[in-house]
């Protein structure tokens, strides 16, 4: 039985890699949607991309909802800086001939979770708002999610702010409703993709694999291996793969370690807003909310990438 999955996302080059390792595990995953949420870029080019990378991966048959296009109490903060104008800057993918559904992705969640005959996993890749509001809308929609798995949060360095991880930094007031709705979730953050460094040789390798989905991932990942080769040992990397982490650990969790602990967002103050507070030794006695990532087997990872994207068209 393939496992049902919605992935929630802000593409974004590293949610693109993500999208397709998930598209390449077509007899793992039930995809039952693509919700996008303005993020990287703002919502309408997040909702374009993920209709962009589907097609490029021969799976229009997969849906894309539009969600929400602001955090819900902060403006936007999106990182063309890092994946260009149009969030794949290097992907060079054609203008999507599909369009998106007309429901809403928070819409989309409720009911499709309502209904949900078999668990449904939940794979987050950007801003938490959408799933945020789904559970806003209707707090028993929980009773319909299996797993929840999500790019997100650090426990030392930031990348976006010096204390926070872009996802929670830039709506931290749905990072904090999703940690407290009792999901229990995996939570793979910085510590973990911040390993998942991307160097010329594995990059190249990539695009060694001759896939129409293999050679889009290295034009896009190639500019920031080359920079990132140039930079001093303890630089912040570049351009990492963070998203298929997610996808990577609901294929081979073997690949990672870590331990279930207490998670609180901060969401007040201007100096840490949006750290992720992870109480590793439990010294804070509260009741763990979430299991925290630390270890990830890089060399597995690349190899579950190339294999993924070696499967696609
Ligand atoms: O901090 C990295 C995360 O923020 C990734 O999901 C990236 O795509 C951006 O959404
Ligand atoms: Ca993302």
């Amino acid at each position: 039985m393939s496992e049902p999955l919605i992935i929630d996302c802000d593409p974004g080059q590293d949610d693109a890699v993500a999208l397709l390792v998930a598209l390449a595990a077509r007899e793992r995953f039930d995809l039952l949607g693509v919700c996008t949420v303005g993020g990287n870029v703002p919502l309408d080019l997040t909702t374009t991309n993920a209709l962009k990378v589907l097609e490029l991966a021969g799976r229009t048959d997969v849906p894309v909802f539009a969600g929400c296009q602001n955090p819900l109490m902060r403006p936007l903060v999106t990182a063309e800086y890092v994946m260009g104008n149009d969030g794949l800057a290097g992907a060079e993918l054609p203008p999507p001939r599909t369009a998106p559904a007309a429901t809403h992705a928070v819409q989309f969640l409720v009911e499709t979770l309502r209904q949900a005959e078999r668990p449904v996993t939940i794979a987050t890749l950007g801003p938490l708002t959408n799933l945020a509001l789904a559970l806003a809308m209707d707090p028993s929609i929980r009773r319909g999610i299996g797993r929840t798995v999500m790019m997100g949060g650090t426990m030392h360095r930031g990348n976006i702010v010096p204390q926070a991880e872009y996802n929670i930094y830039v709506d931290p007031h749905a990072a904090r409703i999703v940690l407290n709705a009792g999901l229990d979730p995996v939570l793979i953050g910085l510590d973990v993709t911040h390993q998942v460094v991307n160097t010329i040789a594995r990059i190249e390798a990539i695009a060694g694999i001759g896939t129409r989905a293999a050679t889009a991932v290295a034009r896009m990942f190639l500019p920031h291996a080359r920079i990132q080769e140039g930079l001093p040992p303890d630089a912040k990397p570049r351009g990492l793969m963070h998203d298929p982490c997610v996808l990577a650990w609901l294929l081979r969790p073997e690949l990672f370690g870590g331990r279930r602990v207490h998670v609180g967002v901060e969401t007040d103050s201007e100096v840490t807003l949006g750290a992720t507070v992870v109480d590793w030794w439990g010294v804070t006695k509260r009741e763990p909310n979430a299991t925290v990532l630390k270890e990830i087997d890089v060399e597995g990872f690349f190899a579950l990438v190339s294999e993924s994207l070696a499967r696609l068209p």
